[in-house]
């Protein structure tokens, strides 16, 4: 006998002792209560024993299906094939359909998700998920138009029914059908009735979400110093040095007062740090370059044309407000309406990155509740992760991992598990794979490796895959035990909602009427960093003007005494010269006999100082000499 073997049986021969000895009835139902557990603890030992090389990962599974003619899986892509299908009717044979049966029978509160299909729908096989393990995350795959959006719907009006918040990314716009009754048709209730489900039409409590000014919602927003740089790091894609250089900015502008509200109040504060006015600061923060100043702000400059700079801003939002039930108990459906945000997809996950952080750092410790606090749903998940570098993927898988301790479930919903990075998928304990299509070898390649990843089953699943009807699914979940449920072909239930939009004048009368809407609707500009920094830069430019201005006049001055100088030694040199000429002049006429006499040829000087407008000028220059006209 193994280890695990003797303990249990042990623990069984005490629990059964303990039931035959019980006379109060309440007691010895307590004590069978206990006795099933622990016959279920047995068999899962045994399980354990007996299942050695299979794939596992998720540990054994005490409700274990015999599949008798399955191909052990040896966990590789594509080795799953079981043997089934011989089984005439369906491809499962009766003790299968039964050990389905047993394996998503529950004794706590669960949602359903429809019932098996084996050719025909089975409505006595309904396959559920255990709401206390939706906190275990989830995945809803399956090609376009295969019921993706449906199931999440589904799912989503259950969980508000049982008083569990649901927050969902409404890309498409698809989903805000939540909040109005769906329509009734012959088709739909013939559907439903096969799979045993009661369908009525039922409207959740729903409150609309936008990003920033995008979308119709009450607009969620966040500060820059709220994100924080080591979030923003991560969505900007920076290295490690960019990283703590961003945090020395950060640091920077919180010591100097400088509120960092939005997208421009940091660049803001790197512009100056790294113009001429902010140099000096920039080398007394140490261990920033400008060169890494630069590269961060060009990186901000981009994050901010992808549209990312909608989302930052004030007032704050605050995440226990996605939290919220109605006042009859049943959980609220926050919508976070964006469409176009399939081409931002930075804006995207910035806001995924936010949202998980920010729950994570307001929501106690719980481990595993009954039921969860919050669930998330990420349809088009592609987008969280497309160009994503790989310091944002290791947060994702962190904060996914250690926020289900929180009480929050993250399901995400995309075309193929292909989308989904593999260590988040490694942390999905749920999984609902709509139709895939196998038309490329990449295609068939993905198709296989999805099949891989599945527990053993009587399905031939590579080609089941492609089999399934609009609506229907693949699933496998996680049990109460922590196990997974056996593989079962489900047809979905239909949600109970319009599985179409809701007409926008709804919506927008909806938005009109929320409480939240007087908390967040307005944005505000306070003074942040942006508009001190344009002061002080003012300021300084002021000071430079003065400063220039200042020095252009002592140039000038200089310049004029210069020139002055000039002028003055000019005149001192044209008075001396004069005053030469003067008096040769003089002389010259004292004895103009015998100059005549010599006969001399008159030279050109002589003439131009014997022109009458020479003696004039003359005449003036004599005059300034000697002060007057006269003397
Ligand atoms: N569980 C269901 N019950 C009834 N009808 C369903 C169900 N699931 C899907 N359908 C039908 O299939 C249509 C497409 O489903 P859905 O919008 O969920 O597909 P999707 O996988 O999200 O597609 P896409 O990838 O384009 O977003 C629905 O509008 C509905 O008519
Ligand atoms: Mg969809």
């Amino acid at each position: 006998m193994t280890e695990p073997d003797a303990v249990a049986a042990a623990e069984l021969a005490r629990l059964r002792a303990e039931a035959e000895a019980a006379e109060a009835a309440a007691k010895a139902a307590q004590a069978k209560a206990a006795l099933a557990a622990a016959e279920a603890a047995a068999a899962a030992a045994q399980a354990a024993g007996s299942a050695e090389g299979q794939d596992a990962g998720a540990g054994p599974d005490p409700e274990a299906v015999p599949v008798p003619d399955a191909v052990p899986d040896t966990g590789g892509a594509g080795a799953a094939e079981g043997d089934a299908g011989g089984a005439g009717s369906g491809p499962l044979d009766a003790d299968e359909v039964a050990a389905v049966i047993k394996g998503y029978t529950f004794e706590a509160e669960t949602l359903d998700l429809g019932a098996l299909v084996n050719t025909e729908a089975v409505p006595e096989a309904q396959i559920r998920i255990p709401l206390a393990m939706m906190n275990r995350h989830g995945l809803v795959a399956g090609a376009t138009g295969t019921g993706k959006t449906r199931t999440l719907q589904g799912l989503a009006e259950q969980l508000a029914a049982k008083g569990v918040p649901v927050f969902a990314a409404d890309i498409k716009g698809d989903l805000s059908g939540v909040a109005t009754p769906g329509e009734s048709s012959d088709k739909l209730l013939a559907r439903t009735r096969a799979i045993g489900q009661d369908w009525k039409p039922e409207a959740s409590a729903t409150e609309y979400f936008a990003l920033g000014g995008i979308g119709k919602g009450v607009p969620v927003r966040a500060t820059v110093s709220g994100f924080g740089p080591l979030l923003l790091s991560k969505v900007l894609g920076l290295n490690e040095t960019q990283e703590s250089s961003l945090g020395l900015v950060f640091h920077y502008a919180d010591e100097n007062g400088l509120a960092l509200v939005d997208l421009s109040d940091l660049r803001a504060v790197l512009s100056y740090l790294t113009s001429d006015e902010g140099k000096a600061e920039l080398k007394n923060l140490g261990g920033l370059s400008s060169a890494t100043a630069g590269v961060i702000l060009r990186e901000l400059i981009t994050f901010a044309d992808d549209g990312a700079d909608v989302f930052f801003g004030e007032p704050e939002f605050d995440v226990n407000d996605f939290l919220r039930t109605a006042a009859d108990g049943r959980g609220i459906i926050s919508l976070l309406e964006v469409p176009g945000v399939a081409d931002k997809p930075a804006l995207f996950s910035t806001f995924l990155m936010y949202l998980l952080a920010e729950l994570f750092e307001i929501l106690p410790e719980v481990g595993d509740l009954d039921k969860p606090k919050l669930v998330f749903f990420f349809d088009e998940a592609h987008l969280l992760f497309k160009d994503a570098s790989k310091d944002f993927l290791s947060a994702i898988v962190q904060t996914v991992r250690l926020i289900r301790s929180k009480g929050v479930g993250v399901f995400f919903v995309t075309q193929t598990p292909k989308d989904v990075p593999s260590d988040v998928l490694g942390q999905l304990g749920s999984r609902v794979q709509h139709a895939l299509r196998a038309f490329t070898p990449d295609d068939a390649k993905a198709l296989r490796a999805t099949v891989g990843t599945y527990p053993v089953s009587g399905y031939d699943l590579e080609r089941v895959l492609q089999e399934l009807g609009t609506g229907e699914a693949i699933v496998t979940v996680m049990s109460e035990k922590g196990a997974p449920t056996p593989v079962a072909w489900t047809r979905m239930r239909a949600p109970q909602g319009l599985m179409s939009p809701t007409p926008d004048p709804e919506i927008e009368r909806a938005v009109k009427a929320s409480p939240l809407l007087a908390r967040y609707g307005t944005a505000i500009d306070r003074e942040s960093a942006r508009e001190l920094l344009a002061a002080k830069m003012n300021a300084a430019e002021e000071a430079a003007r003065a400063e220039q201005a200042a020095l252009e006049k002592a140039k000038a001055d200089a310049e004029y005494a210069k020139q002055k100088a000039a002028i003055d030694k000019a005149q001192a040199a044209a008075e001396k010269k004069a005053q030469a000429e003067y008096e040769r002049l003089l002389k010259k006429t004292s004895g103009s006999s015998r100059t005549a006499s010599r006969k001399t040829p008159t030279s050109p000087l002589e003439e131009v100082l014997n022109s009458k407008t020479t003696q004039t000028i003359l005449g003036g220059v004599i005059r300034g000499i000697f002060g007057t006209g006269r003397r």
